[in-house]
């Protein structure tokens, strides 16, 4: 046949694709990768490589004891732009749902890799869910913040996290059918935390004592690809390590490793008292020395929310958040990139009682696949 291929609905299986490729996305499926083995349901992973380091990667898979990705896309890592990238992650995608015809794909978030699953199976005429759906930073210089509009406007399915997120859905007129489910997050960090306890000794290997010291983490393009963002935040860093006797503790995302080098800022960073700079950590150590920390600076988005449903004082080293409700209940704080803005926040959030309550709801995972499984049997 010459024309170009897209899938019949008496071709389609009663199965859900699950698209996973980066550290967060992988941590936030986890729940539901458990919720479908528990339900029986028939899954796969389709994997699409745009993290490929052990430690980026496979060591969430083993430490969740998650399944063997069914489809894993090789080449993606060697593409260093935005377009190549997604382009390749979507042709490997298009050819692992032809050959698996699921009913529905499902991704999380907003890294490239979501918006390659979700396209891909968009084209072929499979319904999309996306999970973490209407989070806006309204930061048109943010690959995420383009990729989580376009998914939106792809899904029939959008399960948005918080009432907040609903709204923005309403606002930018989203044609899918909207569901408030919480966030897996949530789960996450319940299933894990627990066995974090038990298992991790990344306290006493980075001889730390609970609540007396920082934890730092950094890798937003917008805030290390530039140098005088990076610069700024660094001599941010610098100013809290000189008004606060503690250990700084900064697990460095490969992203950040390499622009430090590039931008020779390694000697600089070095030389900045009680800082410590350490590898990225699995799960388990991360979620441990997470909430035993005494307070976060990060611009992760996964660790703002983290930090709100530990009880940990966040502050976030970006102009913005996608995560208002952190905001609204006082457990997050917008320092910017200026040096004496962080200082600020760092002084505002060590002050502030941790007496908020979790916004991001309970059981989603559960809650999620739920729908899933009726709009699947009304089809
Ligand atoms: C991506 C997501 C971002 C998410 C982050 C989670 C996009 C646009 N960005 O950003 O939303 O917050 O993942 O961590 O999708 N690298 C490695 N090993 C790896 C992965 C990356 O060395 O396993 C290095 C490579 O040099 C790579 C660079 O990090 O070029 C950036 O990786 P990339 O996946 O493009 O973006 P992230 O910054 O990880
Ligand atoms: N994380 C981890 N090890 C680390 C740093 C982070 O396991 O060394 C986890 C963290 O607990 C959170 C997720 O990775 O669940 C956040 O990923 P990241 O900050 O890379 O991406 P974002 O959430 O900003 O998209």
């Amino acid at each position: 046949m010459s024309e170009l291929k897209v899938l019949r609905e008496n071709e389609l299986q009663d199965k859900v694709g699950l698209f996973v490729g980066t550290r967060p996305g992988i941590i936030k499926f986890s729940p539901l990768m458990r919720e479908l083995q528990k339900r029986g349901k028939d899954f796969f992973v389709i994997h699409t490589g745009q993290h490929y380091s052990y430690d980026m990667d496979k060591i969430f898979f083993d430490e969740l004891e998650l399944p063997e990705p069914k489809h894993k896309f090789l080449d993606v890592s060697k593409s260093r732009s935005h377009g190549g990238q997604t382009a390749k992650m979507l042709a490997h995608s298009e050819q692992a749902l032809l050959k698996e015809k699921p009913k529905i794909v499902l991704v999380c978030g907003d890294a490239n890799t979501n918006l390659a699953g979700a396209l891909a199976a968009r084209k072929l005429h499979i319904m999309v869910g996306h999970v973490e759906s209407g989070l806006r930073s309204d930061d048109w210089r943010m690959p995420e913040e383009h990729n989580r509009v376009m998914i939106d406007h792809i899904s029939e399915l959008l399960f948005a996290p918080t009432e907040d997120t609903r709204k923005n859905l309403i606002e930018d007129n989203v044609k899918g059918k909207i569901f408030i489910t919480g966030n897996t997050i949530v789960d996450a960090v319940e299933q894990n935390l627990v066995i974090a306890k038990r298992k991790s000794k990344v306290l006493e290997n980075l001889n730390l004592t609970p609540k007396k010291y920082f934890l730092l983490t950094l890798h937003r393009e917008e805030s290390v690809d530039f140098k005088e963002n990076l610069e700024s935040i660094l001599n941010g860093i610098k100013l809290v390590s000189e008004n606060y006797d503690c250990k700084i503790i900064f697990p460095s995302h490969p992203r950040t490793a390499k622009t430090l080098k590039y931008f020779k800022l390694e000697s600089f960073i070095s030389k900045i008292k009680n800082l410590e700079i350490i590898n990225p950590l699995g799960y388990l150590d991360f979620l441990m020395l997470l909430s035993s920390s005494q307070l976060v600076l990060t611009d992760s988005g996964g660790i703002q929310e983290e930090s709100c449903i530990l009880g940990v004082p966040c502050v976030t080293l970006r102009q913005n958040t996608e995560r208002p409700e952190t905001i609204e209940i006082g457990a997050n704080y917008i320092a910017g990139t200026e040096p004496e803005s962080i200082l600020k926040g760092t002084e505002t959030m060590l002050n502030r009682a941790s007496d908020w309550s979790n916004p991001f709801g309970t059981n989603a995972s559960r809650k999620i696949i739920d729908i899933v499984e009726d709009t699947l049997s009304e089809r």
